[in-house]
């Protein structure tokens, strides 16, 4: 069986929504110490709707295919339920990631509940701090999971 999926490779021969958006309503960034991959997510939001997003990322193939679907999935959905995002949903809407890159995909989940965050900071509203635990992006822990 080849590596990756035919979806993999093609989110990442042809990832969607790359770019940034200029005044974003909200921007996200996290990276992996580990591997130095970066990603960028930036919102753009319409009564409580992601209207648009885009995504920049330094990184691995896995993490531009994971942030190119995740995108994807969020896209044109409420908030609330792009906070329910997983990488495992992400790796999953891939046709799987292997066990090694299953880290890639954490980083598009922990971009897109950044960017979120951001945009209810900068505009004051309320939320529950649970929901926003600290990224791990940088830690170790990932790659145990695997
Ligand atoms: Fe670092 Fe994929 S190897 S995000």
């Amino acid at each position: 069986m080849a590596l990756y999926s035919e979806k993999v490779m093609d989110h990442f021969n042809n990832p969607r929504n790359v770019g940034i958006i200029e005044d974003a309503d909200g921007v996200g960034e996290v990276g992996n110490a580990r591997c130095g991959d970066i990603m960028k997510i930036y919102l753009k939001i319409e009564n409580g709707i992601i209207a648009d997003v885009k995504f920049k990322t330094f990184g691995c193939g896995s993490a531009i295919a994971s942030s190119s679907m995740a995108t994807e999935l969020i896209k044109g959905k409420p908030l609330s339920q792009a906070l329910e995002l997983t990488n495992k949903a992400v790796a999953e809407a891939l046709d799987g990631l292997p066990a090694h890159k299953m880290h890639c995909s954490v980083l598009a989940e922990e971009a897109i509940r950044s960017a979120i965050k951001d945009y209810y900071d900068k505009n004051g509203i309320a939320y529950d701090k649970a929901q926003f635990p600290e990224p791990h992006g940088d830690e170790h822990e990932h790659f145990e999971e695997d």
